[in-house]
Order: C-alpha cells, then structure tokens, then sequence
C-alpha cells in the first residue's frame, strides 16, 4: 500500500441530498477511497442529507462501508429534501435559525474540518450558504435533471437518459402495433434537458420541454402530416414541466385550478387533447421514479468516481468553498457561489434543439 500523502483535512462528513439517483455511491465511493487510502483522513457518514446533521444521525464509514457499492443504486447515507434554512413553519424564520444552529452544533461537536455534499442545486446553495456561516464546505453536483450552473453534466442525468431512451425505444414497438399516439412524461419539472435528450436518443416525433411552451394545434398539424405520408403512429415525449402556451399565461392559482380539473399529468392532458383534436387512437406512460432508480451507466459511473476523487483532492489542499465540476473533457471546479440560487435551462437556441428540428421533430411550437 503506498505511504499516505500529507492532507490539510483530517476528518470530514460527507451527506447526499434532494432526488437521489444512479451514481450517488460511485461517488461517495470515489471520495471516500481517495480520502482514506490516498490521504489517511477519518470520514463520517451522515444519514438522510442535512436532517443527519440536525439530528446529529452520523456513524464513521470504514473501508468495507465504502467498497463494492460502485455500481449500486441510491445512496448507502440515505437522502432528503431537509432545508435547514427554510422554516416548517410559514414566514417564521424560528425553526430555521434552530436548524441551522444545530448543523453548525453538530459540525462542531465532530470536530469536522469539512463538510461534503452531493446534491442538486438546492443542496449546493444551501451548502454555499453554510460556508457563509462558517463551515468548510465541498458539493458535488448530482442530478437527474442536469440542471446545475457551474457544470456541463452532473452525475445521474445520463443514467436517467439510458432509462428514458430505452422506455422511448420500447413504445415505438406497441405504438406501432396498434397505430397509435403515446405520449411518454419523463421527469424534469422546471428544466427540459432529459426530456430533450432522451427525445432525439429515442427518436421522438414531437418533444415538449418547459422551455418551449406548446400549441396543441402546432403538434396536431405534425401528427396529421406523419398520418397523410403513412405514420400512422407517433411518440411524444413530454417532460413534466411542459406547460402549454395558455397554461404558462396562467399565474400559479390559475394553473393549480387548471390542473385539478385537467389533471396532474401533462401526458395524459396532451394525450386527451390530441384524441379529442384529431380522433387518433392515444395513450399516456408515465416514467417516474424508473429515472431515478437502478445501477449507474457506465458514463455516470466514470464521473460519479472522478469528481469525488477531486473532491478528496480538494479537501487534502484545503480548497474549501467550491464545488467540483466537469468543463469539456475536464474535472475541475467552481466556488460553491456559482451554482448558488440558480438553475440552468435549456437555451432555446441550445444546439439540441436544432438537431431534433432538423430530424423532423416538432417541438410545439412551429
Ligand atoms: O430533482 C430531480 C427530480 O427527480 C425531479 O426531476 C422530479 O420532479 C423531483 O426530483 C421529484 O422529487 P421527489 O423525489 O421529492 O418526489
């Protein structure tokens, strides 16, 4: 085994928050082994994201907690959506400024040099907020929704692709038999870039992301087209965000009304409203949490394991206060400001766009 490099951190906790998803132990596993075997520091597991810190529910991670979890779904810390500095209670800030007095509490009772998180953009914008407040603090961007500023990918959204594409590939078949419309709604509530993505990887014939608000009459003249010159069936991939243009004219009561009657699901409402429209035959899938369970594609895999094995480098330097990211081909990293309070949508003049345009796919909006 070769002699320890020498480290500024000694001991560190690290905790996963948010959605979970394929990638999240290739990464706990990358910072762990890199941390312990390359620089000899001592590691504490937090359970469930910052509700661990609040409740002080940690236990230290020894090798064996660490080994063979490279290609295991979720997280071996356990995740959730706990906003320390977000009230329980509506405009009270009581509740929060007790949170946060107990990370800070128990960061100190562990004697923790620094605290590690794997999140989406929420959990690296509390994470910045808490390096504010005086804690070392490192992030590792994690989503499906591949919706962090700072990044090019995060780990878990080519996961969540492969998933997507493979349900996509798998409806062009039964659509096909029975000459039918589906319309399939993968995750991604504020951002489009699984459903994008996973469209043109699946050849969808009409992609529907929040970006792009749609006209219903703009995908019933692209289906009737594919009918006249013999298509008789299509696919639809909608994310969940998707809104139509009359919808994203609605201010929230408006549209929470709306949904009630229309319901919830933007695939079954399109689905019915292309039924209705053009009388063809349609059905509604509904993805869901497929996207965010099961093992890690290879290509999550490999940057699941070396942005946390930058972020051990990190630590051993001290370099606190930034999140490791992916530039190009290259693992690098940003301050932890940079992902903080924002999220990254899809440009309507991104490339994708054009390519699934350019492949005969209607985006709702021609
Ligand atoms: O943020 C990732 C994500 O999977 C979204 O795409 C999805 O809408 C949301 O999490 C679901 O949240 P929860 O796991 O809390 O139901």
């Amino acid at each position: 085994m070769a002699s320890k490099r020498s480290s500024v951190t000694k001991k560190f906790g690290i905790l996963t928050a948010g959605g979970d998803c394929p990638g999240l132990n290739a990464a706990i596993r990358g910072v762990c082994r890199a941390a312990h075997d390359r620089y000899g520091m001592e590691i504490i597991g937090i359970s469930d994201g910052f509700r661990g810190l609040i409740e002080e529910s940690v236990r230290v991670l020894h090798p064996n907690d660490f080994s063979g979890i490279l290609t295991r779904g979720g997280t071996i810390l356990g995740a959730s959506r706990e906003k320390p500095f977000k009230s329980d209670i509506k405009d009270s800030d009581d509740i929060a400024g007790e949170k946060v007095a107990a990370v800070k509490k128990t960061y100190k009772k562990l004697g923790l040099d620094c605290l590690v998180v794997l999140g989406g953009n929420g959990t690296n914008t509390t994470g910045y907020r808490f390096a504010k407040e005086g804690l070392n603090v490192i992030g590792l961007p994690k989503t499906i929704d591949n919706d962090i500023v700072g990044t090019d990918r995060a780990f878990g959204f080519h996961s969540a692709l492969s998933i997507g594409t493979e349900a996509i590939d798998r409806l062009h078949s039964t659509a096909r038999s029975h000459s039918r419309v589906i319309v399939i709604e993968l995750m991604g509530h504020k951002v489009g870039w699984l459903g994008l993505y996973a469209g043109v990887a699946g050849g969808g014939d009409v992609i529907l992301i929040p970006e792009i608000p749609f006209d219903i009459q703009s995908i019933v003249r692209h289906l009737d087209d594919r009918a006249k010159i013999g298509k008789t069936y299509s696919i639809v991939v909608a994310a969940e965000g998707a809104l139509s243009i009359k919808e994203a004219k609605m201010d929230k009561q408006e549209r929470k009304k709306y949904r009630a009657e229309k319901g919830p699901s933007v695939a079954y409402r399109v689905a019915r409203e292309i039924h209705d429209e053009t009388g063809m035959e349609t059905r509604a899938t509904v993805l869901g949490y497929m996207q965010r369970g099961g093992i890690p594609s290879a290509s999550d895999r490999v940057l699941a394991t070396s942005l946390g094995t930058a972020a051990a480098d990190l630590l051993a330097r001290g370099d606190y206060g930034r999140m490791v990211c992916l530039h190009g081909n290259d693992i690098s990293s940003v301050d932890l400001s940079v992902p903080e309070g924002k999220i990254k949508s899809v440009p309507v003049d991104h490339y994708m766009i054009d390519t699934a345009i350019a492949v005969g796919t209607c985006m709702g909006n021609e």
